[in-house]
């Protein structure tokens, strides 16, 4: 049954014998029922056990009915278009053939089809062939407010603006008069707790690989009790070789993703695909908590878990101490995004930060799909509850540049050793600063934490209604995933909801992720489970 946008389809099938009402005619129900006290009047239509059994189903489907249909409000039509709208499946024919003109020049194996940025809007990407997709993975999670945002296309339009985006500077050498203002007022402005210092980079890969550096350079200063090197550091350093090439090491963990960079790769265990035959170093590896969801539901098993995977950490700390090979840093996700939307708790965050300490690490958190705000909070560990997070704590994708911000004892001793020629791009900083602005403005992070609760409950919700398709809904915020039977059924449902006009990506072996931006209001959260649905009952 197609239920129109705006209505989110209804429980009645879980009732069974409801099934026939129309969403909102259940969904009322349920709201009379609910609010009148009267749940013993909806228990007499089912069995006792039925009714108890589903009862948290019900609150939760009855809770996206109903706050979502009352309270969602359509979006203001400048800023997004009212719904998808296909005219062919995906790629179409023009993507098609442009997909055959580039493969003449690279490889187009990962290209999904060919946009039009133009006519793209807040929460739709458009494609070539016309098709007005609801996009909810962002490029890969990494557009802020929508697209083509009526504050970004000011800035852009503002004669003032004009020489920051004609002219690129090398900004290690000759940056613009207005750069550190300009930092001031767009990144330091939302620096991670007890951070003044920010580098800023182009990418997540270089982000990561160059903090991984000051990282190393601050390891060695420590053991070294002073700056200046030897000459035999200087002269074995032109050739790889120990001690000016040191043997350190970073912790990373199973299933992390930094980046595709030699040094970043060397700490990237999502997939062998991205690690086949590049050489890399012999650095540990921890296991990442599997942990049970819902989180709440299994606190006793997920700390055991998480106990179990935290003892690992020292024991390889101690471990590679003892190979020559020092850990000088511990890098980890707050969520695990491209290994599989994988979670831990607090609590795990914060004693592995005291390990961190308690053996010289520095701790590095990449924060490059989860910063920006998709968690209701701009950092993801803000979540953690702490003055002290990390040492270092790297961004890139919402925050539009990337970099890493860190503690002042990283800052590097010596000119050109961190460096490259752009190490940014001061006009990135400027639409970040009104990024900013309009995450304040309309208080997004607030509405990120609504469309979120109401897209987990919605999921919770099928999950219990296809659970020999869907199950392990989690997320934070609007970053929320769920598992499907196996990776063939994830592949095929992302297809079939791309030609219904939904854009939701993989990561992990069979997992659906959402990525959303910022103006994902519950309004669309509502339009994607219809949707959703729809391609679920399908695909039964
Ligand atoms: C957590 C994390 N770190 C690093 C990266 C690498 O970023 P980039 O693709 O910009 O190099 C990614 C990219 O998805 C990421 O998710």
């Amino acid at each position: 049954m197609a239920v129109p946008p705006g209505a989110w389809f209804c429980w009645s099938s879980l009732l069974g014998g409801l099934e026939t009402l129309e969403a909102e005619d259940s969904f009322c129900l349920s709201l009379t029922l609910f609010d009148c006290g009267c749940f013993v009047m909806a228990t007499s239509l089912i069995s006792r056990q039925l009714a108890f059994s589903l009862q948290k189903n019900l609150w939760l489907s009855a809770s996206g009915c109903r706050y979502v249909s009352k309270a969602a409000a359509k979006p203001q039509v400048e800023f997004d278009y009212d719904g998808p709208s296909m005219k062919t499946t995906v790629p179409g024919p023009r993507s098609k053939e442009l997909m055959k003109q580039l493969g003449q020049i690279q490889n187009t194996g990962a290209i999904n089809f060919f946009c039009n940025y133009e006519e793209s809007k807040g929460n739709y990407l458009v494609d070539v062939d016309g098709n007005r997709m609801l996009d909810i993975y962002t490029q890969i999670s990494s557009i802020p407010i929508g697209y083509n945002h009526p504050a970004l296309l000011k800035v852009m339009a503002n004669p003032n603006n004009l020489s920051t985006f004609v002219n690129r500077p090398a900004l290690g050498i000759l940056p613009p008069e207005n750069f550190p203002d300009k930092i001031t007022e767009s990144l330091l402005s939302v620096a991670p707790s007890g951070m003044t210092r920010v580098q800023t980079m182009s990418c997540g890969a270089c982000s990561n690989e160059n903090a991984y550096k000051a990282i190393f350079i601050w390891y060695r200063n420590k053991e070294r009790g002073q700056n200046t090197p030897t000459n035999e550091e200087l002269n074995t350093s032109m050739i790889n070789q120990a001690p000016g090439c040191p043997q350190l090491s970073i912790l990373s963990f199973m299933g992390g993703f930094h980046g595709r960079t030699l040094g970043c790769l060397a700490t990237t265990h999502s997939k062998a695909i991205h690690k086949l035959d590049i050489p890399s170093f012999d650095w540990p590896v921890a296991p990442f908590p599997r942990l049970q969801y819902p989180l709440d539901e299994f606190t006793r098993e997920n700390a055991e878990e998480e106990a179990r995977c935290l003892e690992e950490v020292e024991d390889l700390i101690v471990k590679w101490r003892q190979k020559g090979k020092p850990v000088a840093g511990i890098v980890i996700e707050p969520i695990q995004a491209e290994g599989g939307d994988n979670h831990a708790s607090p609590d795990f965050f914060r004693r592995l930060r005291n390990i961190a300490r308690k053996h010289g690490c520095a701790f590095h958190v990449d924060e490059v799909q989860t910063g920006g705000g998709g968690t209701g909070k701009f950092w993801a560990h803000e979540h953690w509850g702490m003055d002290d997070p990390a040492d270092v704590v790297s961004f890139s994708k919402k925050l539009l540049s990337g970099g890493y911000y860190h503690k002042d004892e990283l800052q590097p001793d010596k000119p050109y050793r961190i460096f490259n020629t752009w190490m940014g791009d001061p006009s990135k900083n400027l639409f970040l600063s009104e990024v900013l602005n309009v995450i304040r403005r309309e208080n997004l992070l607030e509405e990120v934490t609504r469309s979120g609760k109401a897209l987990l409950n919605g999921l919770y919700e099928l999950q219990a209604q296809y659970p020999s398709i869907l199950s392990r809904a989690r997320g934070q915020g609007t970053f929320c995933a769920i598992d499907a039977f196996d990776d063939a059924t994830r592949d095929r449902i992302l297809l079939k909801a791309r030609d219904k006009g939904v854009l939701l990506g993989g990561c992990g072996d069979r997992s659906i992720r959402f990525r959303p931006a910022l103006v994902f209001k519950e309004y669309h959260v509502n339009l994607f489970l219809n949707i959703f649905n729809d391609v679920l009952a399908q695909h039964k």
